[in-house]
């Protein structure tokens, strides 16, 4: 371990002494002056009520060969321009998301940024969904080793929708056709709900999972970024279910291989550590840990001459250990976890915050510019560990009528 340390972070990152300033001085508002870093929901709150702005909402389609269609939601800050294109039909998916720099205001209005890799209007590659970009990953994330899966007893067998792994990865959720029950706007933000229920019509599809159960997805815009909340029922009258979930967002840099990863450091992380090569093993967690300190902010992905100058490869697993920071001041609230990935060429930070309560993994994934060429970087919140189905790892047994919640969103800086 510590010789591939070693030997994969031989350059610093450029804008690390930035990256400090940044979090010293904190986030700040370009347009209406909201100063507060976000570090605890009652900020965002508040810079939310303490904000101006004209949001609207607007509907988009694709129309693809064959009626192939693909319904969106666009959720827009017409002063700013900043926008999210959050698709329903399929679902879930944040398509767009272009957000100004909370940086300074200079900063802020010279710029929007493109957060996240998308399929710019590409049909056939949004419903091929070969990666699943910003895809929720629900009622598991990752992989379910060999598909299969023990449950007070009973045993259930998963598709396998990744063959050379034999496992069933991201749950099913994604490909779902949802409902809109909500669309919100006001001065200070605009917000769209996106719904599924899985009855027992649906669940002939999934014989693996015969639960009942239906998840709200809240998408909201607002000078506090572009805010994901999840909200998942057990609609079962006698059984539990397993549960955990994840989301799948590519941020867009410039250079993967000089982008560093900045894991909160108020918190104390581990790696999973997996048996195998990372691009042909299983990328299951074999139970053992190692203490996990390389993404500060200040070690790049790096590359790797002998393939070709591509990004290093990672598609690693990380948990938080130590909660040590999380609770302070603010009324005695949970303090959420802010992880960075700093796009060192583009000069700027993309901030992925995710509830310290629910979202205590991450899954780094480096591999996308190898397989399509697009530059970006998966960074993936998760409740439970890869496996948590059969390790146990914060798997959540939801009971009949027991309600998950989690969130967590995006902000540029
Ligand atoms: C937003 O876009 C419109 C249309 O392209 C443009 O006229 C306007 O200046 C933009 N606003 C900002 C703040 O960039
Ligand atoms: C705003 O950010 C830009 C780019 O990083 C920097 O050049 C400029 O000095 C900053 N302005 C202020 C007022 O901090
Ligand atoms: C759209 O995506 C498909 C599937 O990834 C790909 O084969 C095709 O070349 C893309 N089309 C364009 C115009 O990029
Ligand atoms: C998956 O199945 C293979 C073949 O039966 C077995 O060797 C392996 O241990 C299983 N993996 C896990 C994580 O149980
Ligand atoms: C979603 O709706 C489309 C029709 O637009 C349909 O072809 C597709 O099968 C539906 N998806 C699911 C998973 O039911
Ligand atoms: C999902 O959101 C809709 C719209 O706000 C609401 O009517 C419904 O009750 C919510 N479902 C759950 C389970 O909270
Ligand atoms: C670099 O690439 C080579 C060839 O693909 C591979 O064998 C090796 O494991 C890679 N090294 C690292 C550190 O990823
Ligand atoms: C990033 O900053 C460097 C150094 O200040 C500058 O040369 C480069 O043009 C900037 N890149 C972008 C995309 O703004």
């Amino acid at each position: 371990m510590i010789d591939k340390i070693q030997m994969k972070n031989n350059k610093q990152c450029l804008n690390h002494k930035y990256y400090l300033k940044i979090k010293e001085k904190g986030l700040k508002d370009s347009f209406k002056g909201v100063s507060k870093m976000l570090t605890s929901w009652i900020v965002l709150l508040l810079s939310i009520t303490l904000t101006f702005g004209d949001f609207i909402i607007t509907d988009e389609k694709w129309t693809g060969a064959n009626g192939q269609y693909v319904l969106f939601k666009r959720l827009t800050n017409v002063l700013t321009n900043e926008t999210a294109l959050i698709s329903y039909h399929p679902g879930g998916r944040i398509e767009q998301l272009l957000l100004r720099p909370k940086r300074n205001a200079s900063e802020s209005e010279a710029r929007l940024v493109s957060v996240l890799v998308g399929n710019n209007g590409n049909i056939t590659a949004f419903l091929e969904n070969k990666y699943y970009k910003s895809c929720p990953l629900i009622p598991w994330a990752n992989r379910i080793a060999n598909a299969t899966y023990t449950f007070y007893g009973t045993s259930y067998d998963l598709p396998i929708n990744e063959p050379s792994r034999n496992d069933a990865l991201h749950g099913f959720l994604c490909q779902q056709n949802f409902t809109v029950t909500l669309e919100r706007v006001s001065n200070f933000g605009v917000a769209v709900t996106l719904t599924k229920t899985f009855s027992n019509q649906l669940q002939n599809m999934y014989p693996g999972y015969p639960f009942q159960f239906t998840v709200n997805l809240t998408f909201e815009l607002s000078a506090g970024g572009l805010s994901v909340f999840a909200k998942v029922v057990n609609l079962e009258s006698k059984n539990a279910m397993p549960f955990y979930m994840g989301y799948h967002p590519y941020f867009n840099v410039q250079d993967v291989g000089r982008a560093c990863i900045a894991l909160d450091t108020r918190f104390g992380w581990v790696e999973l550590l997996t048996q195998g090569d990372l691009q042909t093993g299983p990328l299951i967690p074999t139970g053992q840990s190692i203490v996990w300190t390389q993404w500060d902010g200040q070690h790049p992905i790096g590359t790797n001459a002998s393939n070709n100058n591509l990004p290093n490869y990672y598609d690693n697993g990380y948990r938080i250990f130590s909660k040590a920071g999380h609770f302070n001041g603010y009324n005695g609230r949970f303090l959420p976890v802010e992880n960075r990935v700093i796009d060192t060429v583009g000069n700027v930070t993309f901030v992925l915050w995710q509830d310290s309560k629910r979202m205590v993994f991450s899954q780094l994934f480096t591999g996308l510019q190898e397989k399509t060429g697009e530059k970006g970087i998966a960074l993936e919140p998760q409740s439970g560990s890869t496996n948590a189905y059969n390790n146990g790892d914060h798997l959540t047994v939801l009971y009949p009528g027991q309600v998950f919640q989690s969130r967590f969103g995006f902000v540029v800086e």
